[in-house]
């Protein structure tokens, strides 16, 4: 590839101009403290992607309720963690100030770790492994609406350029939104009540933080790749319909979102499909269908972040099949893809626990030197046995730690 290297050019996203066109994704690593607040481990992690260079980067999913998580360690966004996370992002503001850095603002839902947590369900039949989970309604939607309005707020006072509304994932907004969200309720049913959690918390985060400086936009799952989930034609089909995705994102932007990132399938239902493995690396292509919907759903100014590109690296990902190293690296898919107009910002995610420092690297001419991601998912493995991690590939000391945790 020669010529202009377009993922090191500038992109404005809401008033803000960026230095580039890669992010790091949200990448939960539950290293928080007893009490939700960043610890040593987390503020190690998020001083890389701050010195590595990303334009848009992402917190990683932060709860504003802790009766309902998804892991013991996760980071809270509640009253009593202000105080922590002001000094967080002013230390990582400190190292760079010229991204965007975002807080994706979640509640687990039916997913919140069953042991350690409440999950929660908004459908009278359970989804299929979801019958422990509590059957809630209005009532307490509205308090956990209530919840992410303050924690959207907070984020703004600790100095956050703005927030993901996490619509995505089967997390509880892509609970809410998924046609198998099916009985009559005020967020329930037919697509126009589904689709309103998401438009009400948007307006009210809008109008409660009232700063126009302040970044709105929402992950969002366009298709989930199971019946009833998100991007699906009904409750029980798995046929692909991306009309209410379609709707969902030409929504949020009439509200003031100012971008969409792109997901696909939900880890705990269709891991592969959310993050393509090294034995299916070709779903990841499938990402650049998604992301071209979304490009062409939502005007320019409205910027599209694709996900799913950290298995290309430098070509050398050997799973991918008909189809040549040299054409299949990050740099090219990315370069493609922006120039194509398909996506805006391309996302990296378990790349960015690897090596954070892509932008960097790049922009000193030093791309031998990135540690690129192998695709091996034991990120994840850290994550699901409920141990804080990261890349164990590149990182000695959860080399040892993953040794311990596999006997
Ligand atoms: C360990 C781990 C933690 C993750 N945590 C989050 C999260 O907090 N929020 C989120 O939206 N996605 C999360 N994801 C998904 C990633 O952000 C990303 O969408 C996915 O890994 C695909 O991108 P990639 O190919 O660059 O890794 C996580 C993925 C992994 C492997």
């Amino acid at each position: 590839m020669s010529g202009k290297n377009l993922l090191l050019t500038p992109v404005t996203v809401g008033g803000k101009t960026l230095p580039n066109r890669l992010a790091v994704g949200a990448m939960e690593c539950n290293d928080a403290d007893s009490d939700g607040n960043p610890s040593k481990a987390t503020y190690s992690r998020y001083e890389k992607y701050f010195e590595g260079g990303s334009g848009f980067i992402s917190l990683e999913a932060i709860t504003c309720q802790r009766e309902s998580v998804s892991s013991l360690n996760q980071l809270c966004l509640t009253p009593a963690n202000a105080k922590s996370l002001e000094k967080f992002v002013r230390h990582m503001k400190d190292i760079n100030k010229d991204n965007a850095f975002i807080f994706q603002i979640t509640h687990a839902g039916e997913i919140s770790h069953p042991r350690l947590s409440k999950p929660v369900r908004v459908t009278k039949e359970p989804l299929f492994g979801y019958e422990h989970a509590a059957l809630i309604g209005e009532d307490e939607i509205n308090v956990i609406m209530d919840q992410f309005v303050e924690g959207a707020k907070i984020a703004r006072d600790a100095g956050a350029d703005g927030i993901d509304l996490k619509l995505c994932t089967g997390y509880l907004g892509s609970q809410i939104l998924r046609p198998f969200n099916k009985d009559n309720w005020k967020y329930g049913g037919a697509w126009e009540k589904r689709r309103q959690y998401a438009f009400d918390l948007t307006e009210r985060i809008v109008k409660e933080v009232a700063d126009p400086n302040f970044i709105i936009g929402s992950k969002v799952t366009v298709y989930d790749g199971f019946p009833g989930g998100q991007g699906t034609a009904g409750p029980d089909t798995a046929v692909m319909d991306l009309s209410e995705t379609i709707d969902l994102v030409k929504g949020l932007e009439e509200r003031g979102a100012s971008y969409i990132i792109e997901t696909a399938g939900a880890p705990y239902h269709t891991e592969d499909l959310s993050k393509p493995s090294r034995s299916k690396p070709y779903l990841g292509y499938l990402h650049f269908y998604f992301q071209k919907i979304l490009r062409e759903a939502l005007r320019p100014e409205t910027k599209v972040i694709g996900t799913g590109y950290s298995l290309y690296r430098d070509g050398k990902q050997k799973t991918f099949r008909a189809v040549s190293p040299e054409n299949n690296t990050l740099k090219f898919w990315g370069n493609k893809n922006i120039g194509d107009g398909i996506a805006d910002i391309v996302s990296l995610g378990r790349q960015s626990l690897a090596d954070a420092s892509v932008p960097r690297k790049m922009a000193e001419g030093k791309e031998g030197e990135i540690k690129w991601c192998v695709g091996c998912d034991n990120c994840t493995v850290f994550l699901v046995s409920g141990e804080g991690g990261g890349c164990a590939v590149h990182n000695p000391a959860l080399a040892e730690k993953l040794k311990t945790l596999k006997k």
